[in-house]
């Protein structure tokens, strides 16, 4: 269910879903020499929606938790090949492709420029949805599948895509080694800074009874909307509402008048601010004996927001009973080390 007065954006429809086809390490694929061989608008169009397929599989098939070795062999694969992709895409761009017909030239300009874009990297590409794969030790569900929208990046926030953050605690949780599974499947749960829901939408995967799902942005809460729509034929009841810490932590706030016993987030520590805010906001609607279940990278340019977070957690009553350290990978950022926290609220 979802609460639309707050969110203005639903998407319409869902688009179809993403090829299934893998993405071949090496593409065998004939660039033809444009002066020479003037290939025709079809042979153009055609040679530009595989390479277009090609780059798009590429992103959706990133192994984020392979070891580096597969990792860099699956990418020295693409690289070379890419390489060549895009200096031919570069000549197309660049051609005045004499011998089309004005509105073949433009629609073969767009579709090349597109397809270089498509192959620059997150930032560049239009929304794109992945599917996410978990195995889980309950014998009703041994996996899980997720299909998750990353929507185009807007403004600055950061809530567009899934980050590695989102995808190690979902793991953790759907192996039952974070929160144990049976109170999983028997305690709504909330998620503050959701993004793209790929954590929240796990727990509801995994037979929760009731999610919250929270962020505070306009589009992030919209493509989170999307990707809810996306998962409904989960029988789970799954709520998004817009909640802000900085407006909860100063009083602001129009409430949700619930409490839970789990509360999850994924890299939501990340200024200064968020160190003083989110104790606020988890003492707020954390129950006594409730669990804040956390999973944050460990960048290098962010330790004193983490040891600030530690800091004030302690000061506000939490107790630490859990603190690990994993290593995880996120397609912006490459490999990371991450942290992982259970806050019990006495
Ligand atoms: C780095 S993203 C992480 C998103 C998601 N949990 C993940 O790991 O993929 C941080 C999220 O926190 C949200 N956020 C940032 N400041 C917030 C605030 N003041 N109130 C609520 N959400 C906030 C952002 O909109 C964004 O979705």
């Amino acid at each position: 269910m979802l609460d639309d007065s707050l969110i203005p954006q639903i998407s319409s429809t869902p688009p179809s879903p993403p090829p299934t086809t893998s993405f071949p390490s090496s593409y065998n694929l004939f660039f033809p020499v444009l002066r020479r061989d003037k290939p025709s608008f079809v042979q153009l169009c055609q040679i530009l929606n595989t390479l277009e397929q090609c780059f798009l599989e590429t992103q959706r098939t990133v192994l984020w938790d392979t070891g580096p070795a597969i990792e860099v062999e699956e990418k020295e694969g693409t690289i070379a090949d890419k390489k060549e992709a895009i200096e031919w895409l570069t000549k197309v761009v660049a051609s005045s492709l004499e011998w089309m017909e004005d509105n073949e030239r433009e629609e073969v300009l767009e579709k090349a420029a597109k397809c270089l874009a498509t192959c620059c990297g997150k930032v560049a590409t239009g929304a794109i949805i992945r599917e996410w794969h978990f195995t889980t030790p309950l014998d009703s569900t041994p996996s899980i599948t997720l299909r998750i929208r990353d929507s185009t990046f807007v403004d600055d926030n950061v809530g567009f895509k899934t980050w590695g953050s989102a995808y190690l605690l979902a793991k953790l949780i759907a192996s039952g080694s974070s929160i144990p599974l049976t109170s999983l499947r028997s305690c709504p749960v909330m998620e503050l800074g959701t993004g793209t829901g790929l954590v929240g939408l796990t727990c509801a995967t995994l037979g929760c009874p009731r999610v919250v799902l929270t962020d505070y942005h306009p589009q992030v809460l919209s493509n989170a909307a999307y990707n809810i729509q996306l998962a409904q034929s989960l029988q789970t009841e799954i709520l998004l509402h817009r909640l802000d810490w900085q407006e909860i932590a100063e009083g602001t706030d129009k409430a949700i008048d619930e409490t839970f016993d789990i509360i999850v987030g994924a890299d939501i520590v990340y200024e200064v601010v968020h160190t003083q805010w989110l104790p606020r906001v988890i003492d707020r609607y954390l129950k006594r004996n409730g669990v804040f279940y956390l999973l944050i990278p460990l960048r290098p340019t962010h330790s004193k927001e983490v040891e600030l977070f530690e800091e004030k957690m302690s000061e506000n009553g939490f107790v630490l009973i859990r603190c690990d350290e994993e290593r995880g990978f996120d397609d912006f950022v490459g490999e990371l080390k991450y942290r992982y926290y259970e806050w019990l609220r006495k």
